[in-house]
């Protein structure tokens, strides 16, 4: 009875050695169809080089209101309609539909459409409606799979819009022996964000109650539900995004309090660093670019600056650097210490030109603004969100700026690595982890990094890049060193799938 992937012909059966997994992702994004951030490109990745290494990977999102109908074939699933599915005391209906995914037609992506909880809005409503609207899609994904009859050897959570799901198969759903195997991990991409709620209003409403001694005690206690660290106690083995930040966040200046549970959990604990997905992001390739390069001949790179500089009322050439940012705009990202730097380094580098992508924030959208008012033709600032000009910005750009406070990861700086731009980072988590101090003796390393979350930090590691750009015949090196790099998914996803096995070989 099942219609997904598994059940297609041709060369998916092929693809699936004996050893395939069945694998089911929940996660609050996946792109194209819905992305705020890295996240929607690490599930879009992940799911899809998973399919194509052979595994049965069905991945189900909320059919968000935002998602146009239009821009994709979306078809119901006919077993799939109208299903009934309680939230507490609120019953409710959600419908499934399917979309192709580029390069993958037959792998199981399925959206779970009910309006009564996605029919408006944004992807989060940034209040308690988040609650619902994530609960809900744990147990809509696991209903899906007892109506596909399918049992997935593991079921992989992303961030805490997930992580009810470990808790809800061994309560809600452990009558069902479709489940008896199936085991769980939980990646924490960012656990700045933790899914807190009033337990008092939230329990009832999510049909939690009578579970009520299962969850974390002393937050229950003091009126707090923490969906993140639910999935913490229940979740089968936990992972993060690099292999520095599995290490951060087991202590105070990064755990964001959790860092004492992830520390009793360390065993099961595993940093696998994102990967890039060289399909979407290829200065060789990519259909955002008016001119395309490569490492073996970077030479268009100079009229793809050109371009973006005119599109954004810039002023300057070729040798004029020009340092980008695109980001959300929050204090993760570092941008406090901008405060002092860029404008001082703005007067005393007259050369310097900056291009700003982003929202978020107001204190840093407005910082962002009075540069751009105070410096026209040398600073520019478009705030929003704008996928194809974050494509023209990595390649068109000389130096990449991401001083974050904290990244688990982060996949700008390896973006811009094979773009022939190079990051300014701080050493912090995957920052730490993908890009090499570059050394001018040597001709060693693909970025600047500094490690002192201080506008001095900042300021030392930009000087240096600047100075550097100065030298064309270094800067070349320097590029070259960064767009050889080698960040593929293919990689990664070996390390994922030895997880899984060991899992659901335990
Ligand atoms: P995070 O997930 O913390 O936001 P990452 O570096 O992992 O940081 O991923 C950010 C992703 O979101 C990248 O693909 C980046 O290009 C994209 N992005 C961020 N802000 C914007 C924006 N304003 N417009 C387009 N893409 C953006
Ligand atoms: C998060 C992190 C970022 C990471 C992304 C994908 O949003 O902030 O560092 O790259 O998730 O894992």
């Amino acid at each position: 009875m099942t219609g997904g992937p598994a059940a297609a012909g041709g060369n998916d059966t092929r693809a699936q050695s004996r050893s395939a997994l069945r694998l089911c992702m929940i996660t609050a994004e996946l792109a194209p169809f819905a992305k705020t951030g890295g996240l929607g490109d690490v599930c879009a990745a992940l799911t899809r080089y998973l399919h194509r290494a052979g595994h049965d990977v069905r991945a189900f999102l909320p059919f968000y209101a935002k998602i146009d109908r239009r821009d994709h074939h979306f078809v119901a699933v006919e077993f799939l309609r109208n299903v009934a599915l309680s939230l507490g005391p609120w019953q409710l209906e959600f419908t499934v539909y399917t979309a192709a995914h580029s390069g993958a037609p037959s792998l199981g992506l399925y959206f779970i459409d009910c309006p009564a909880l996605y029919g408006d809005g944004s992807f989060y409503t940034g209040g308690e409606e988040d609650a619902l609207r994530f609960a809900f899609l744990g147990r809509a994904a696991l209903t899906c799979c007892q109506r596909m009859g399918w049992s997935p050897e593991v079921v992989h959570c992303h961030d805490w819009h997930a992580a009810l799901v470990p808790l809800d198969l061994q309560t809600i759903f452990s009558w069902d022996r479709l489940f008896a195997e199936t085991r769980t991990m939980l990646t924490l991409h960012n656990v700045g964000y933790q899914g807190v709620f009033d337990s008092q209003r939230l329990l009832p409403r999510l049909g939690l109650e009578g579970v009520a001694e299962k969850l974390h005690q002393e937050d229950l206690q003091a009126g707090r539900l923490n969906f993140l660290k639910t999935g913490l106690l229940y979740a089968g083995v936990l992972t993060t995004v690099s292999r520095t930040h599995a290490q951060e966040i087991q202590t105070q200046r990064y755990g964001m309090g959790l860092e004492a549970m992830l520390r009793s959990r360390g065993d099961h604990l595993v940093g696998i660093v994102n990967g890039v997905d060289y399909e979407e992001w290829n200065p060789a390739t990519d259909p955002h670019l008016p001119y395309h390069f490569d490492a073996e001949d970077p030479s268009a790179k100079a009229k793809v600056k050109e371009h973006l500089m005119a599109e954004m009322g810039l002023s300057g050439d070729a040798a004029t650097p020009l340092v980008a940012i695109v980001s959300r705009l929050t204090s993760q990202k570092g941008f406090d210490l901008c405060f002092e730097v860029l404008p001082e380094l703005l007067r005393r580098r007259p050369e310097l030109r900056l291009v700003v992508l982003g929202s978020g924030e107001r204190r840093y959208e407005e910082l962002f603004s009075s540069l751009e008012a105070a410096h026209r033709g040398r600073v520019a600032f478009y705030r929003g969100y704008h996928e194809p000009l974050a494509h023209l910005i990595e390649a068109g750009s000389d130096i990449f700026l991401m001083p974050s406070l904290y990244e688990p990861c982060g996949l700008n700086q390896m973006y811009s690595q094979r773009y022939g731009t190079a990051p300014v980072v701080r050493r912090t988590g995957g920052l730490a982890d993908t890009v090499d101090p570059f050394d001018p003796s040597t001709g060693v390393g693909t970025g600047f990094v500094f490690d002192h979350f201080t506008p001095q930090g900042l300021q030392w590691a930009l000087q240096r890049a600047l100075d550097t750009f100065a030298d064309r015949a270094l800067w070349s090196r320097l590029m070259a060193n960064g767009m050889r790099r080698d960040f593929s998914w293919e990689r990664q996803i070996e390390r994922y799938v030895a997880i899984y096995r060991t899992l659901s070989a335990g």
